[in-house]
């Protein structure tokens, strides 16, 4: 991969850019107030409630709670990854990316090497032309010319040097074929081909470019599959195979399957069934996750009916716990034994696959029927040890809706009351729901607003308050949640007084603090008159340090009634009643 990206960059590229330019190059918007509106490209509705603001640098849609800022508007809607987003953007504000060189000094320019990839693609399309024996192999496991074309696959010929010889006789060419893990190195001096032989599968990045292969024998033969090695390109753990092909067939993805193998994958699409990605080899990994719900809202893992796919399939399940928000789905499909997906739709047709289909399990039935498995829910212990191998895993759900019901879930089985078992389970969405702030137009962010929430929502959507507003410094000695994010913010805001609410949560991308900020964002604040909000600010961090100072004051008190107050803490108290 090419160099981090500066972040002073990133500030000033989220200053530079139009998000409604952004925004509206994608998506029809209207102008309503200081504000644009369009129906919300991210689910469907007949109303608008999906909003750009230009002051902000923000969108937000009121009714299924996307948000975001112009570059995670194409992180989401275009679908691209972040630094590919960067790319983007700034080549529609006529900025040049710079990198910040890695430790290692030097590094290779990316853009030649997607260009050997590029061009290893299409020699291996064209070899597959002249190779009757390659084309006899795909027509006999049922893949059409049109499924052949859609996917980019190829032949790679016998030899040692087939691709060598496309390219120029040069070291720079050798150089580019060596990072794109096309050739290898002889130890007796000079390179090889690494694919010979084979029918080669590019996989391709979320906007489409080769940036590895996969590579079959013809019939039988050790190893049945050759992979790219991982390169600064290629991450295996990080790559669906046809996830971008799958995106060409259909912008707006229902579902996702996620198989196997390549056969898998091209043979469903051949059947018309274009919405399954492969892993490649390798145990579904949390980036993998975060791609396919990028794309798609429900996914559903197709595995072996045997002990291998068992296997992978609890490992998927663990690996997917902690991804499961609020209006996510995860299925499981088994198939029988001795079976993949390839050879059900190629023996029953997408027919035969979709009723397959229609018997894959949700989530939570899964999870319930693999732990049940294990116990004997007959005994008051089978209970209980039902509870205890749940509670871990329901632990790795994030608060939400899907949270609570595992837990009913777990209640209903365990015999136990659902409050007395939330609290066994420690901290779990409770039934009541927790009064909201009053004036936000939103209601995603639950509980009481603490001053320091109010403190960082202002500092957030209007950080220009702070090139005139003074930082107590007795805030930094305030033990609370919340107050290093305050410091930090009100530090960054300080430093950089043009900085947009925008440019201002860019800074955060990545960190745990991100998504509660995007929702201060995006929840419509009562503070609004510019003017005004200095001087809330001002009480804000006031009353904060106030409250502070009254709650050590009530600790020491109440230390003082029992007589146990150190000389230290005597002092202090004195200190405090101003005595
Ligand atoms: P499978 O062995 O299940 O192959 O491996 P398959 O997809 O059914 O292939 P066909 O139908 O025999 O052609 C599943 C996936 O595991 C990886 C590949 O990505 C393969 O598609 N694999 C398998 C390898 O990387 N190397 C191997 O040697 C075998
Ligand atoms: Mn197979």
């Amino acid at each position: 991969m090419a160099g981090r990206i500066p972040q002073d960059f990133i500030d000033d590229l989220i200053d530079r850019a139009d998000i409604v330019e952004v925004i509206g190059s994608r998506v029809q918007l209207k102008k309503a107030g200081r504000e644009y509106k369009s129906p919300c490209p991210f689910h469907n509705e007949k109303t608008p409630s999906f909003t750009v603001s230009p002051q902000k640098g923000f969108y937000h849609c009121f009714g299924c709670g996307a948000h975001g800022t112009a570059l995670g508007f194409l992180i989401e809607f275009d679908r691209l990854e972040f630094p590919e987003a960067v790319e983007e953007l700034a080549q529609l504000v006529g900025m040049t990316v710079p990198r910040e060189e890695a430790d290692t000094g030097q590094r290779a320019p990316t853009a030649p090497v997607y260009d050997a990839l590029a061009e290893a693609a299409r020699c291996y399309q064209q070899a597959l032309k002249s190779e009757p024996s390659a084309i006899e192999y795909l027509k006999e496991r049922g893949l059409s010319g049109e499924v052949v074309r859609d996917f980019g696959i190829g032949y790679a010929p016998g030899g040692w040097d087939f691709l060598l010889r496309q390219f120029p006789d040069s070291e720079n060419a050798r150089q580019h074929l060596l990072a794109a893990g096309l050739i290898a190195k002889r130890d007796s001096g000079g390179y090889y081909d690494r694919f010979r032989e084979r029918i080669v599968f590019p996989i391709r990045d979320g906007r489409g470019r080769v940036v590895a292969f996969g590579g079959r024998v013809l019939g039988a033969g050790e190893p049945k599959y050759l992979n790219s090695p991982e390169t600064a390109l290629f991450h295996k753990g990080r790559e669906l195979y046809g996830l971008y092909e799958a995106r060409q067939a259909d912008r707006q993805i229902d579902s996702i399957i996620v198989v196997e193998g390549y056969m898998d994958v091209v043979s469903l699409a051949g059947r018309g069934v274009r919405n399954a990605v492969g892993t490649l080899g390798t145990a579904t990994t949390p980036d993998h996750l975060k791609r396919l719900f990028r794309a798609t809202r429900e996914v559903t893992f197709c595995f072996d009916g045997d002990r291998a796919g068992r296997d992978a399939a609890w490992r998927a399940l663990q690996t997917s716990l902690s991804e499961m928000r609020d209006g996510r789905q995860i299925n499981f499909l088994f198939l029988p034994d001795g079976e993949d997906p390839d050879s059900l739709v190629s023996r029953d047709g997408a027919e035969g696959f979709a009723a397959a289909m229609r018997g894959r399990l949700t989530m939570s039935d899964y999870l319930f029927r693999e732990l049940e498995g294990q116990v004997d829910t007959g005994t008051m212990d089978g209970r209980a040890a039902l509870a205890a191998l749940a509670r871990p895993l329901i632990e790795r759900v994030p608060e939400g809706f899907f949270k609570a019901l595992l837990t009913e879930r777990l209640a209903e089985r365990v015999g136990l009351e659902r409050d007395r078992l939330a609290q066994l389970v420690g901290e779990l969405p409770s039934n009541r729901r927790r009064p909201e702030y009053r004036g936000r137009r939103s209601g995603r962010i639950s509980g009481r607003p603490t001053l320091v929430r109010l403190a960082i929502e202002i500092i957030l959507n209007h950080p220009s308050t702070m090139a005139d507003t003074e930082l107590p410094e007795r805030l930094a000695t305030i033990e609370q949640k919340g107050i290093p994010l305050l410091i930090e913010l009100a530090d960054i805001a300080r430093r950089k007084p043009d900085i947009t609410p925008a440019g201002l949560l860019e800074r955060f991308r990545g960190r745990p603090e991100c998504p509660h900020l995007e929702a201060l964002l995006a929840a419509d604040s009562t503070i609004n008159e510019v003017s005004e909000v200095g001087t809330q600010l001002s009480d804000c961090l006031q009353r904060i340090i106030q409250s502070d100072t009254e709650r050590r004051l009530a600790e020491l008190v109440a230390k003082a009634d029992d007589s146990s107050l150190t000389p230290d803490e005597r002092e202090e108290l004195r200190r405090l009643t101003g005595g």
